[in-house]
């Protein structure tokens, strides 16, 4: 089962990819998780990803294709994938569905988690995330047991740069004008499955898997 998650920046994406990882066990995908360990680890990718991340734009497509492109051709993506903030454009969306297709391959399915602009702006302030092991809390909807210390790993959690109330509008702007376009193209593909995102997280889980089937 090849999924794509689709939704604005703090949607909940992660939190239902994770979810679905755990039910499904097949492979969680982020490439922001990917860039986030890179720059936590100093490398040439990170260095180049960083200051596009910091400004709330997309990192350029010659440095994010071929990294997906890699990652889906591992062994463990064998029975699938959630890919979890890619394609973001349809230039990236039209070159995922050409690698497939060459195998005789296609996504099944994109589901878009819906939740309007306000309450994204809400959401992001109160996120807090792990950088060592990508866990995502919310210091309302989802606190960790121990403030400011992740319950899986028991790093420090912090509070994201993008996540910064003057760079989650940029990313609301580059998400309206870049990613949503690709409802459209996974409509057309008749793959497109829309839930509502403001719902509580296990509602909207009950929402997908009556999606995906038990
Ligand atoms: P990325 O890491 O992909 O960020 P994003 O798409 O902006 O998504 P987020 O991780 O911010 O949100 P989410 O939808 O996963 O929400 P979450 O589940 O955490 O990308 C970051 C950057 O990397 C991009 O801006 C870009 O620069 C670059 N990048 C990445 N991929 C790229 C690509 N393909 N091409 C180019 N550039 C790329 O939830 C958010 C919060 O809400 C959490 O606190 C959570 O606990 C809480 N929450 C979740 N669900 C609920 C609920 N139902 N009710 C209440 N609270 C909830």
């Amino acid at each position: 089962m090849k999924i794509v998650m689709l939704g604005a920046p703090g949607a909940g994406k992660g939190t239902q990819a994770k979810m679905i990882e755990k039910k499904y066990a097949i492979p969680h995908i982020s490439t922001g998780d990917i860039f986030r360990a890179n720059i936590k680890n100093g490398t040439e990718l990170g260095k180049k990803a960083k200051s596009y991340m910091d400004a709330g734009q997309l990192v350029p497509d010659e440095l994010t294709v071929d990294l997906l492109m890699d990652r889906i051709a591992k062994e463990d993506c064998a029975n699938g994938y959630i890919l979890d903030g890619f394609p973001r454009t349809i230039n990236q969306a039209e070159c995922l569905e050409e690698a497939l297709s060459k195998k005789g391959e296609a996504i099944d399915y994109a589901i878009d988690v819906e939740v309007p602009d306000e309450n994204i702006i809400n959401r992001m302030g109160g996120r807090r995330a792990c950088l060592n092991c990508g866990a995502t809390y919310h210091v309302v909807h989802i606190p960790p047991k121990t403030e400011g210390i992740c319950d899986k790993c028991g790093n420090e959690l912090i509070l994201r740069d993008d996540d910064k109330p003057e760079t989650v509008g940029k990313r609301l702007d580059v998400y309206h004008a870049q990613t949503q376009p690709l409802i459209d193209f996974y409509t057309k593909k008749g793959v497109l499955k829309e839930v509502d995102g403001t719902k509580d997280m296990e509602d909207v889980f009950s929402t997908i898997v009556n999606i995906l089937g038990e």
